[in-house]
């Protein structure tokens, strides 16, 4: 047990999925995994291990934003030896070509500040997939017929931003869209020499202002547990 995971040694699988939201982490779980067993509730950040496949996996909610995340991607790995861990997640797309419901497979992830910012000083670090992951997941999402970009993202510290000249800014240096976690994950998952992929789901567009019809939400979140399942395995 760990400080904010429940899970007992032995009890979380090498690959870990992370939604931000601990039900869909339940949905994801009940509706993929065989044998899902709830494995985390610590203050209700739901996680459950079972089987794909025929392989292990936990699912483990992050919770939002990167301070969130970093405590259970940290744990996850310092304590658990989590050795692939796959943000699966929603996102606002920050560019005309992308539509609602496109996949957005993060290769970098930009940000204004990160839990890591103290660390790195004056350091401008560069968060980057797996490219072994990122690969298999473009193939995937790709055999599924999934319209997809593959790109950098932005991970912003605020949802509610007060900067539009700084969604302005990252639209002109080609930012595919903005969520609140991956610039983090990538950032442990190097620092520890783990697998980190951000796949992701448009779920809102910043410049027409649309949003997912929530009768969507699920289809659309269960095509990108098995685009990260299928890359995870590959
Ligand atoms: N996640 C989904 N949509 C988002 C947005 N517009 N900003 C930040 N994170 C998001």
């Amino acid at each position: 047990m760990t400080i904010h995971i429940g899970a007992k040694p032995g009890q979380i699988a090498e690959t870990v999925l992370m939604p931000g939201d601990p039900y869909r982490a339940k949905w994801a779980a009940e509706t993929f995994l065989d044998g899902a067993e709830l494995v985390n509730e610590v203050r209700g950040m739901l996680g459950f291990t079972g089987t794909w496949k025929g392989h292990r996996v936990t699912i483990q909610g992050s919770g939002m934003g990167m301070p969130s995340l970093s405590i259970y991607a940290n744990e996850l790995i310092r304590d658990y030896g989590a050795q692939t861990l796959i943000r699966i997640g929603s996102c606002g797309a920050m560019q005309d070509k992308v539509k609602i419901r496109d996949v957005i497979l993060a290769m970098s992830a930009t940000s204004i500040s990160t839990p890591s910012l103290g660390f790195f000083k004056e350091v401008n670090f560069a968060p980057t997939a797996d490219f072994g992951l990122l690969k298999a997941a473009y193939e995937a999402a790709e055999a599924r017929g999934v319209t997809t970009h593959t790109g950098g993202i932005y991970s912003a510290d605020v949802f509610y931003a007060e900067r539009p000249d700084l969604d302005e800014t990252m639209e002109r240096h080609g930012i595919l869209a903005v969520e609140m976690e991956a610039a983090e994950l990538y950032t442990l998952a190097a620092r520890y020499g783990r697998r980190a992929l951000a796949v992701l789901t448009v779920s809102d567009h910043l410049k027409t202002h649309e949003a997912l019809p929530s009768e969507d939400r699920e289809k659309s979140f269960g095509e990108m547990v098995e685009i990260a399942l299928e890359a995870a395995f590959a």
